[in-house]
């Protein structure tokens, strides 16, 4: 089935709330442990989330590594306002900064100017306009060595597939996401696809597998090979 692209941005807020609202314990349970499976030394302090929507991850994280700051960028107001929220309420306002920052559109914003530690991304690269933007967002973030992570649905062979796993994975979920969750797969890319655009971006020693039933994991240390 060839890609779909969807819209870049999740500005809408019926639609960031419905994304906020819904049940990601599994997929971003997993996204956590994934990259305590790849970088099982990772003692960093300073990681970026690129792509943060509502925020559920880098809260999770910063419960994970008690020694660990975040910053959290989406492009979307919509979602930083929902992010500043859950923040707050998770008790991380110290800890946790979500900020707007529309990647390949807009400079970085001062806090996100650092060089950070390790990069993660969850459900971004589907959304892109030009997949290139969060690979080369990534090189210029992180420190030589860094740990990236990144994670995406994977696209199924054919749109009778998509909608079978749009049944599966969120049968009792409001319409607005079963819509998202259905263009999303759509959107998303082959792990041949993300293959060739880790070796374009000069990242060929990155791994990219498939993970569970419907997900991809691209991940390495910058500038190792
Ligand atoms: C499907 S959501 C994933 C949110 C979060 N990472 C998670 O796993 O729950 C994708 C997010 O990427 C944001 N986004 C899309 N394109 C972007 C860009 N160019 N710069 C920054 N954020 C972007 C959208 O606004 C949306 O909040």
């Amino acid at each position: 089935m060839k890609r779909i692209p969807e819209a870049e941005m999740m500005n809408d807020a019926a639609q960031a709330a419905a994304y906020a609202g819904a049940d990601f314990v599994q997929p971003n349970t997993l996204f956590v442990d994934t990259f305590a499976r790849c970088f099982p030394d990772f003692n960093g302090c300073w990681m970026i989330d690129l792509g943060c929507g509502p925020a559920d991850i880098p809260i999770r994280f910063a419960r994970a590594y008690p020694g660990l700051q975040l910053v959290a960028v989406d492009g979307a107001d919509a979602m930083i306002a929902l992010a500043s929220e859950a923040v707050q309420h998770a008790g991380m306002t110290a800890r946790v900064q979500p900020v707007r920052w529309r990647l390949g559109r807009e400079p970085a914003p001062e806090v996100a100017q650092r060089s950070f530690d390790a990069a993660i991304s969850n459900s971004l690269l589907h959304h892109m306009a030009d997949p290139r933007v969060l690979w080369s967002t990534i090189l210029q973030c992180v420190e030589p060595a860094a740990p990236v992570l990144v994670m995406d649905l994977e696209r199924p062979r054919d749109e009778a597939r998509a909608r079978d796993m749009v049944e599966e994975h969120s049968g009792d979920e409001p319409a607005i996401l079963k819509h998202d969750f259905f263009h999303s797969l759509l959107a998303s890319y082959r792990v041949e696809e993300v293959r060739t655009q880790l070796d374009t971006a000069g990242l060929p020693h990155f791994k990219v597998e498939r993970l569970g039933d419907r997900h991809l994991v691209a991940y390495g240390r910058t500038g190792c090979a």
